[in-house]
């Protein structure tokens, strides 16, 4: 087909493994490179990617998929827009595919058009403001960030942007529906930004989809931001993520402020990123989690950061997420802290911020009598949100038992209630690093399944007779190999993803293809054994040893498997590569 050819062009034109290394740092191994996956928390590499397949694969949580996979987990893509790009990047020419509504996809190209222009706009209303410009430079935003931060100003008045996008014949209506401006009572449209900085918000692809304003110097509301549109949607917004999702190796920095993102932006650690005004969500998160799951939480030392902190906790930890903790001195934010320390050192803590668990115990028991019988109660029932997600480690086991006395509960209910605890969240505890979900495959139909990659040996395996692989670890998995007759399309999810593994495992250990008379061989040298042994057990049964005819019949096939067996040990014997190939 006439699609498919043009997907498979694209893919083989693709560096998955220059995509896949802009976010992951990768190492070669044989013929595959590896890393940390980017999919879930782990600490040491169990992802990897296997160029001449062109495909990814996580040993760990099982996930895999090819270049156009990569960006629409990643970017968020769909099918089409993903194959456009790759496309467009390697000079292929992509006949124009089914689209969604031309109205619905005109009316988001005018909303954005307006966005663009407002910013043109704002930026050249800041650079005819010296107090403006004065303003950030008090606050140690250099004239250069706050040119490639996107930094404007909206003028003291009620239709600066208003009236000249009219001008260049942008309606007051599309202005209202991009969010810029809004109605009064009497029906007139004023601009919804006055007297602010500007601040370009972009969305988890990077582009312009509202702005934050804030006010020059003291006075309420301290920040605003254009309102939700079809573009904007505040709870799946990160501030800064555009930036940070390249930078999130080692995990996203998630600090409270606008500001904050920015000067940690402009002292290199782009990593941070904010939420625009409200709690941590659970849409974040899963944001987030196409890049990294590891977080790093930064809010400000005092009860409502605090507040904040134990929020974004109860959310992150059932998720999976590998939650780190930075606290800062009281009174101090992300922004006036990096410009205390430096940069360098803000990164050195960012490096270091310990796991969560020494923060919840400090604040678990905060404010409580422990010698009253109800005050332990409560700070144990607070805790319990939270031991089930603690790893399994010796200092889990030590904590448990200082928690027990000083609780004064026993140590065995400590452990019941947080095994109870687990259980009842789904099992919620970090997943193992290497999970056990992928199914087993026995040695022997590993290369036959390997084989089985291409139509000739296919062909070949597909002759074997069944009776040799049928009870085997595996044998779905070489039958589905065998029925979806190289059409990957067709594979059931389990079956592409064990093939996944097995291909990327081969690709790492630089394996030669197997050789097939010899994996034959000795699949049918284990089948011969199987029946040997079978055979030799019904000649001891006793209502068999009665029946002479079915005797004699089973003693001719002793004798014939034998004879088989000793053919087969001496072909074996035979170094592979030199021996004879008995297909
Ligand atoms: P903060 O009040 O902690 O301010 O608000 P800040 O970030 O330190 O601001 P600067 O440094 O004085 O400029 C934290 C975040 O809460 C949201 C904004 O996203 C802000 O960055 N916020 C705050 C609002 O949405 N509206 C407000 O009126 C205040
Ligand atoms: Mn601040």
């Amino acid at each position: 087909m006439k699609d498919r050819e043009i997907v498979e062009r694209v893919r083989d034109a693709t560096d998955l493994v220059a995509l896949v290394g802009q976010a992951v740092k990768l190492r070669k191994q044989g013929g595959a490179f590896v890393g940390l996956c980017p999919f879930h928390s782990e600490r040491s590499p169990s992802f990897q990617v296997v160029p001449n397949r062109g495909f990814y694969h996580c040993f760990g949580c099982g996930k895999h998929g090819d270049a156009f996979a990569w960006l629409m987990e990643r970017e968020g893509l769909s099918f089409p827009e993903a194959l456009e790009q790759l496309a467009r990047a390697a000079g292929i020419e992509v006949p124009r595919m089914r689209e969604r509504p031309a109205a619905e996809v005109d009316q988001e190209a005018r909303l954005r058009g307006v966005l663009e222009t407002a910013q043109g706009w704002f930026e050249r209303q800041l650079e005819a403001s010296p107090q403006a410009q004065d303003y950030l430079r008090r606050r140690g935003i250099t004239e250069a960030f706050a040119k490639e931060a996107g930094f404007g100003l909206a003028p003291d008045g009620w239709e600066g942007l208003v009236g000249h996008l009219r001008g260049l014949g942008i309606s007051p209506d599309l202005a209202e529906l991009a969010g810029l401006a809004s109605r009064t009572e009497r029906g007139t449209v004023i601009d919804f930004l006055r007297g602010r900085l500007t601040i370009p918000i972009h969305d988890g692809r990077g582009r312009l989809v509202a702005f934050g304003g804030r006010i020059l110097g003291d006075g309420q509301p301290k920040y605003m931001n254009t309102r939700e549109t079809a573009l904007f949607r505040k709870g799946e917004t990160l501030f800064g993520f555009q930036r940070a999702k390249g930078a999130a190796r080692d995990g996203l920095l998630v600090v409270e402020g606008y500001f904050d993102v920015l000067q940690l932006h402009q002292s290199g650690i782009a990593q941070a990123v904010a939420p625009l005004g409200t709690a941590l969500t659970e849409e974040h998160l899963k944001l987030s989690a196409r890049f990294t799951k590891r977080l790093i939480l930064c809010f400000d030392g005092d009860a409502a950061g605090r507040r904040a902190m134990e929020k974004s906790l109860r959310l992150a930890l059932p998720l999976g997420f590998d939650v780190r903790l930075l606290e800062l001195p009281q009174g101090e934010d992300p922004d006036t802290w990096c410009m205390a320390v430096g940069a360098e050192a803000f990164r050195e803590l960012v490096r270091r911020a310990p796991d969560w668990t020494s923060f919840v115990l400090a604040h678990a028991l905060e404010g409580k009598d422990l010698r009253r019988v109800q005050d332990r109660m409560a700070a144990f029932q607070d805790l319990l949100e939270f031991l089930p997600y603690l790893p399994d480690t010796p200092q889990r086991r030590e904590l448990f038992a200082s928690l027990a006395h000083q609780l004064q509960l026993p140590r065995a209910e400590v452990e019941r209630a947080v095994r109870e605890r687990r259980l009842r969240a789904g099992g919620g505890a970090p997943a193992p690093e290497a999970s056990a979900a992928h199914g087993a495959l026995d040695e022997l139909l590993r290369p036959l399944v390997l084989l089985a990659q291409d139509a000739a040996g296919r062909a070949a395996v597909a002759e074997l007779p069944h009776a040799w692989w049928e009870g085997l670890d595996g044998a779905p998995l070489l039958q589905a190999v065998l029925d979806a007759e190289g059409d990957e399309d067709l594979l059931p999810p389990e079956a592409l993803a064990q093939l996944r593994r097995l291909e990327g495992e081969r690709a790492r250990r630089d394996e030669m293809a197997p050789v097939p008379g010899r994996a034959f061989s000795r699949l049918e040298s284990a089948f011969v054994h199987r029946e040997l042994q079978a055979v030799n057990r019904q000649l001891l049964d006793p209502r068999i040893l009665g029946d002479e005819a079915l005797k004699r019949r089973l003693e001719d096939r002793q004798v014939g498997l034998l004879r088989r067996k000793s053919d087969l040990a001496r072909l074996l014997r035979v170094p592979s590569g030199a021996g004879p190939s008995a297909t």
